[in-house]
């Protein structure tokens, strides 16, 4: 979707829109509007929608009204509302048959950055994936291909510009994540990211399976060593801070698919699997975002990316690993391969980058769907700090997390008789003891926090600023803990 500012609107625009603050109708529109918005019961709350016809210069007008709710709500409820205002749009007008649309911010009393908050909501909700769709209805395919800004505040196209590259971010994960596994693995996920990345000033480092076998990582490499796939380790170095300034880390589980492995899953719904690269996906959208605003701040994005396949070369349940850093995994279930992929993952991005601190994001365990739902990822952290910094970007976006609980007792819960540790515990607390397996390869105390997205990649009902289908989630979240926490 291409959005253009403009001084004035074009002429012969057929369809405008507006926006409104909850009870706060724009009163200087025509009757058919105000007193039809009135009607049809049109508040101004946030993402109401409401259309009529009008006659303009003896022209048929069709003028949308979007809410964009209180004016006075707390800066994150605010910045959905105005988000949701610029989604109803995309959403009603995206298959319409109109191709233009012009939004009109005169009298909405909006700032620049709300006027991105719209616009970035405009954008993201139009995001689709139709690819594979070669018999659509005309009436299913997109039709809305610009929007044309006017009246907008001072500074809004920079705010946009600046906004723009996180929804690239955004739909860079949409991608990776919606992609089938016959499109995105290993080696074609690295090749997607070195086309996105070229020019943007972003260094990738490929490890292959050679490379990876010299390090020791044999954790990693025993869940890809059923699948004809070769593994990668990818790093996506975003150096925009001082020089010399330790990174920070952002380190993703990338299963390009997860079928379970020797511990096989059921057939029923094994298709979500293709998913389970969601965490990768996130690092990958979130670097793009970064490198894309050109982020005062030096991060390193590390993706573990593997295929995990039953097969004659597979591991076996019962099988010893030994880990990057030297410690010992008794693999009981294949299908517990995420926690595999990233302690090799961790390890690496330690010994290579010296991190000042790590956020791990992972679609994890099917626990913490039954925990939390789709409505927040699961966070663990060794660290206060680092878990509110995460909280507050979450909620500020509508990335939302929720911290859970790490332990001792639930530590012991992964000890072996045989090797250093298992790689599953007892069914209870199974977010909880993954978790702890990570969290014994993070070293020195290192800041860490870990996100089990596992419930937030893949959305089966249209939310704030998507569609049902791949969320992006993750992406807006550490580009906010980016500005944030580290004012980059
Ligand atoms: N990728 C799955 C977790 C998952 C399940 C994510 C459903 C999204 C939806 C992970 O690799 C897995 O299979 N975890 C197992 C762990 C168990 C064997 C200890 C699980 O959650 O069942
Ligand atoms: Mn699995
Ligand atoms: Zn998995």
């Amino acid at each position: 979707m291409q959005i253009n500012f403009s001084d004035t609107a074009p002429a012969k625009a057929r369809l405008i829109a507006y926006l409104a603050n909850k009870d706060d109708l724009p009163a200087r529109l025509e009757r058919p509007i105000v007193d039809g918005a009135a009607a049809a019961r049109f508040k101004g709350n946030a993402g109401q929608f409401f259309e009529s016809f009008v006659e303009r210069d003896g022209q048929v007008v069709r003028v949308a009204l979007a809410g964009m709710g209180d004016a006075n709500a707390t800066a994150d409820k605010r910045a959905e509302g105005l988000e949701k205002a610029g989604a109803a749009l995309a959403a009603k007008y995206l298959t319409s048959g109109e191709t233009d649309l012009v939004l009109d911010f005169a009298g909405s009393g909006v700032d620049a950055a709300d006027a991105a908050a719209v616009l970035l909501g405009l954008r993201l909700r139009g995001w689709r994936h139709d690819e594979y769709r070669t018999r659509m209805k005309d009436e299913q395919k997109r039709t809305l291909a610009t929007v044309t800004v006017i009246s907008a505040p001072d500074g809004a196209a920079q705010a946009w510009a600046d906004a723009a590259a996180v929804a690239e971010g955004v739909e860079f994960t949409r991608e990776l994540v919606a992609e089938p596994a016959n499109k995105i693995y290993p080696l074609s996920f690295v090749e997607r990211c070195e086309e996105r990345f070229a020019g943007t000033g972003a260094e990738l480092m490929v490890l292959d399976e050679a490379a990876m076998e010299k390090l020791g990582m044999g954790a990693l490499l025993g869940v890809g060593q059923g699948s004809e796939q070769p593994s990668r380790l990818l790093a996506i170095k975003w150096l925009g801070g001082n020089a010399g300034d330790p990174p920070v880390a952002f380190v993703g589980k990338g299963v390009t698919f997860d079928t379970g492995g020797i511990s096989l899953k059921p057939g029923a719904g094994m298709w979500d699997m293709k998913w389970d690269m969601g965490g990768a996906g996130a690092v990958a959208g979130a670097m793009l975002a970064l490198a894309k605003r050109k982020a005062r701040a030096n991060i390193i994005g590390v993706v573990g990316l593997v295929e995990n396949m039953p097969d004659g070369k597979a591991q076996r349940p019962g099988d010893i690993v030994t880990s990057m850093s030297g410690q010992t995994i008794e693999v009981l279930n294949t299908d517990a391969e995420g926690r595999l992929v990233l302690c090799d993952a961790l390890t690496w991005t330690q010994r290579e980058f010296s991190p000042s601190l790590i956020v791990d994001l992972a679609t994890l365990t099917g626990a913490m769907i039954i925990s939390l739902g789709h409505e927040h990822g699961g966070m663990f952290a060794n660290d206060d700090d680092l878990a509110d910094d995460l909280l507050e970007a979450g909620k500020g976006v509508g990335d939302k997390l929720w911290r859970m609980p790490l332990g001792a007792a639930y530590d012991k819960l992964i000890d072996s008789p045989i090797s250093d540790m298992k790689n599953i515990g007892p069914r209870e607390a199974g977010s909880i003891t993954a978790a702890q397996f990570l969290k014994r390869f993070i070293e020195n105390g290192t800041p860490w926090a870990h996100l089990d997205i596992a419930g937030m990649v893949w959305a089966d009902k249209p939310g704030r600023t998507w569609d049902k289908g791949a969320t992006g989630y993750g992406v807006r979240l550490l580009d906010r803990f980016v500005r944030n926490a580290l004012k980059g």
